[in-house]
């Protein structure tokens, strides 16, 4: 036996047993948080111990208190004080690191740029006078509906510094998705660009915004940055102007930091939940940006010096805070990435990790089985010796995944984080800090210091250890989402309202993950248990999909659900009845994709779509999705002697068999 292969049945051995993984002594030695006495410390000292976070950043006037609890669950983060979340990730930088790099950033055609602290703070600030001359006031929301270009984080740090909150919509959600959101933020401005490249190809984008600005009900400005140059004409109408020809205009501009209170809204962020409508989650200015910079600092252990990169998208959360916010709020260097993992060729990920010398990757679960599927050959190609820590999110990692990334991306001497959050929490909520705890591939680790969270039942008594129940984190912290955007009944209704605990008089805030919780206390997530879709790491409302569905004419009624998928975690499937006089044939499925692709965009693209004559239902009316989803995932059907019409349920597999 080769030693490699010794090594493959040694680690497969420790994965069946669950056996713990330490982290390598190298890292230990010079990582961050050390002391593991920190989760007493944080325990026994609560809330103050936050104070912590709020001291890796620069305050204009100091806080007065840690958390106010008066209004719950409208908690309030270091009332009293106030500050910019732009000077705190440039311009208290520029001393002492004006020279060095703050994004160095990859085009997908192999360009590359870099700015420097310096170079990031002009441009940002040239671009604060811009949106200040176009009219933007302190607490407009600004739309960015943009690729990964470096001008999204500069529109966003703009945004900031003049306490204008932005609300980025994911470049890959389609016209629709871009005016709903407009509309429910009730946004007049709106920073996009002409286009990006995919695979080599120029791919236009402006048509897509165009398009979904007709949908806008308020007159919209629209600022567009010319990526595409020679590859792309476009004129520019009259509410339209060109993003280098306005920054030409305020050359050398400078713009004083505003100075924001604690409680003012940085950024709005759309997420999916259980009804069509997205919602709208308000980060601020303080708590946000202390918690995104001490997990930064305790979780990746990033330091200034250090080049980190995260291949998400600033489309979503994960870039927010961990591409944006925590790196450049900790004045270290932030790759970011233009494109896609697999061109020119499947190493480029490795390319970038080599060329740049990074030293810490964070990525997903969806990206490591694709990379594995690759072949080892790709990481092999290149030098990978500058990494020093990993981390996954998104979704649950699979041990045979977690195992790969630590073998042939870490090369055994990088210890794995694999952080559980979400759009809500701001931050990592719950994980390993690397240096303290040993991992345990698939199991994301306990809740960071500070964090209290538990594993209930339905009536919210904690279940006892190995068995699933429901996630919930019951204390507040600062990274929290505040309410909903415009609407609090809401925020009261999805988060908190029915899972609290009115005799103990406390609040419990509700992620809608399942999960199980060890002896040792490490949380193993296992999914949602609301109708949310995770697909590679995505999250997709089951009903925002079934509206564009049943939209399609000749379609009566539109069940979807998640199946499991090798690569992508869940896929979409769908159950759809026609209405009588239509029939279930090829041009409807397709019809059926593309209004769905329309509505939402590529991402919720269907996987299946079948056509019954019924959907499995409950005798009060409801559909029983879990039918549904044994069908997708062509498993034993479960118990159907609840239904009101037992029948359909082998019909629809067959069907579903047959398609
Ligand atoms: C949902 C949140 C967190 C930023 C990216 C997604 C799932 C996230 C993990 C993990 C198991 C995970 C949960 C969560 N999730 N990280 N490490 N292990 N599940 O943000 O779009 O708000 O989605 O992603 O189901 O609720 P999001």
């Amino acid at each position: 036996m080769s030693d490699d292969d010794e090594l493959e049945v040694e680690l497969e051995a420790r994965l069946e047993e669950q056996e713990e993984f330490e982290p390598p002594e190298s890292f230990v030695e010079q990582a961050n948080v050390t002391d593991e006495g920190i989760y007493e410390e944080f325990e026994e000292n609560w809330p103050e111990a936050w104070e912590r976070a709020a001291d890796l950043l620069d305050w204009q006037s100091d806080y007065d208190t840690v958390l106010d609890e008066s209004e719950a669950p409208f908690y309030k983060w270091f009332t009293g004080g106030s500050l910019n979340a732009s000077e705190n990730c440039l311009d208290r930088h520029l001393d002492e690191r004006g020279d060095e790099a703050a994004i160095e950033w990859v085009g997908e055609l192999g360009e590359e740029r870099t700015y420097t602290y310096e170079q990031l703070h002009e441009e940002v600030n040239e671009f604060a006078a811009v949106l200040r001359d176009q009219g933007v006031q302190e607490d407009d929301v600004v739309t960015m509906y943009m690729p990964m270009i470096p001008e999204l984080p500069i529109a966003m740090l703009a945004c900031a510094r003049i306490g204008a909150p932005h609300a980025v919509v994911f470049a890959g959600f389609s016209a629709d998705a871009l005016a709903t959101r407009m509309n429910a933020a009730d946004s007049e401005h709106l920073v996009t660009c002409d286009g990006y490249y995919r695979r080599g190809d120029p791919l236009h984008h402006l048509d897509k915004a165009e398009e979904g600005l007709e949908s806008v009900d308020q007159d919209v400005t629209s600022i567009v940055v010319d990526r595409l140059e020679d590859d792309f004409d476009h004129d520019l109408g009259p509410s339209q102007h060109d993003y280098h020809d306005l920054l030409a205009e305020q050359e050398g501009a400078t713009v004083e930091p505003v100075s924001r209170d604690a409680e003012d809204m940085l950024f709005l962020m759309y997420t999916s939940g259980t009804t069509g409508k997205p919602k709208g989650v308000k980060h601020t200015t303080a708590g946000y940006l202390a918690y995104a910079a001490w997990t930064s600092h305790a979780v990746l252990d990033i330091k200034p010096d250090d080049t980190y990169f995260c291949s998400a998208d600033i489309g979503w959360i994960t870039g927010h805070s961990y591409i944006v916010y925590g790196p450049l709020a900790l004045g270290t260097t932030s790759v970011m990435y233009e494109g896609t993992p697999d061109y020119p060729d499947k190493d480029r990920m490795w390319e970038i990790v080599d060329d740049h010398n990074v030293n810490q990757l964070y990525t997903a679960p969806t990206a490591i089985r694709a990379f594995m599927k690759w072949g080892e050959q790709y990481p092999n190609k290149h030098d990978l010796s500058s990494l020093r820590l990993l981390g996954t999110v998104g979704e649950p990692i699979n041990p045979r995944a977690w195992k790969w990334y630590y073998k042939h991306i870490g090369q055994e001497s990088c210890p794995i984080v694999d952080t559980w959050w979400q759009t809500e929490t701001g931050g990592m909520m719950v994980t390993t800090i690397p240096a303290i705890e040993n991992m345990k591939p698939g199991s994301a680790g306990p809740p960071l210091p500070g964090i209290s969270a538990d594993i209930v039942d339905e009536r919210g008594s904690p279940v006892e250890a190995g068995r699933a129940g429901y996630l919930i984190v019951n204390k507040p912290w600062p990274g929290m989402l505040r309410t909903l955007y415009k609407n609090d009944e809401r925020f009261i209704d999805e988060y908190w309202d029915e899972y609290s605990i009115p005799e103990k008089d406390q609040w419990v805030y509700f992620p809608e993950d399942g999960a199980k919780i060890d002896d040792d206390g490490f949380i193993t997530v296992l999914g949602r248990v609301d109708d949310v879709l995770n697909v590679s790491g995505h999250r997709l409302g089951t009903m925002e999909i079934e509206s564009a569905i049943v939209g399609v004419p000749g379609v009566a009624e539109a069940a979807v659900v998640g199946g499991d998928h090798e690569m992508k975690g869940e896929a979409v499937y769908t159950y759809v009845i026609t209405e009588d006089g239509y029939e279930g044939d090829e041009e409807l499925r397709q019809e059926i994709i593309e209004a769905v692709e329309d509505s939402i965009g590529p991402i919720a693209r269907p996987e299946a779509v079948v056509f019954s004559p019924e959907l499995p239902k409950t005798r009060s009316g409801k559909i029983m999705r879990r039918l549904l989803e044994d069908i997708a995932n062509g498993e034993e059907l479960g118990n159907t002697s609840t239904l009101r019409n037992p029948e359909v349920v082998e019909e629809i597999a067959k069907k579903a068999q047959d398609d």
